[in-house]
């Protein structure tokens, strides 16, 4: 039986599902701006397999949040900083869902199709004279290009804000916020 979160001690579960999730977020975002700032191809199709792949741990991680509920702030916040980080959270949370499946119909409707490391998912649609992807239907896949760039700005923000919260919950107040995070009793 898998532990729940309590306000002293986090579920394992809980811990392991931030870090590889968050880890693997960070990651796929410093890739997805640099390989598109750069016109770097040769990594799309390992962006766009880590995506699909982490979008599986993200269901559970999501479905594992709302069963067990939010948690429990692990030392006294004032109220501005408790409604900041809910709000954090929030964006952080609908971000992991809404990225990797923004990014998959961008590229599934644009006709460039979609594979994990090989494995087709979406054939892509390329026509061989032109040399270009034909897109199934070309503003379904532009709306959704432009979801995947903006929430992942919006979401990059949030990163740094919940990383600087959690800088400031350690070193300034020194208080238990990211070791219980890291899985140690408070
Ligand atoms: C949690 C999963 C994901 C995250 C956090 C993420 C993040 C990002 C970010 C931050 C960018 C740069 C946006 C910009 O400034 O231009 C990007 C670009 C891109 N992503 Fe993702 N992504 C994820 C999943 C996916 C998936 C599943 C696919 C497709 C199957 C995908 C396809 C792309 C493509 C094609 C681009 C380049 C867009 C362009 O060149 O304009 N991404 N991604
Ligand atoms: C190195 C970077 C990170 C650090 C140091 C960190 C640290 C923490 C800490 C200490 C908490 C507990 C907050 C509390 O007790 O109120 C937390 C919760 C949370 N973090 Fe992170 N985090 C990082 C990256 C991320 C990323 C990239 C995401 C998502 C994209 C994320 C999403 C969340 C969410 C949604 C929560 C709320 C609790 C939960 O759902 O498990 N974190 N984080």
């Amino acid at each position: 039986m898998i532990n729940k979160d309590t306000k002293q001690k986090l579920s394992g579960l809980t811990v392991l599902l931030h870090w590889v999730v968050g880890l693997v977020i960070i990651t796929l975002a410093v890739i997805g701006v640099y390989m598109s700032e750069n016109e770097v191809f040769a990594l799309y199709p390992i962006h766009k397999s880590i995506g699909v792949l982490i979008f599986a741990v993200i269901v559970i991680r999501v479905y594992w949040r709302f069963v067990n509920g939010w948690l429990q702030p692990a030392a006294n916040y004032t109220k501005i900083e408790y409604n900041l980080s809910k709000i954090v959270h929030w964006v952080l949370i609908v971000a992991t869902i809404v990225m990797p499946i923004s990014g998959f119909i961008m590229s599934g409707a644009g006709g460039y199709g979609v594979s994990v490391f090989g494995l087709e998912i979406v054939a892509a649609n390329f026509d061989p004279v032109a040399k270009k992807a034909i897109a199934h239907n070309a503003a379904f896949a532009s709306f959704m290009g432009s979801t995947h760039v903006n929430a992942g700005w919006i979401m990059i923000v949030a990163i740094f804000l919940h990383l600087a919260g959690a800088i400031k919950h350690h070193f300034i107040d020194k208080d238990s916020t990211l070791k219980r995070m890291l899985g140690k009793k408070i």
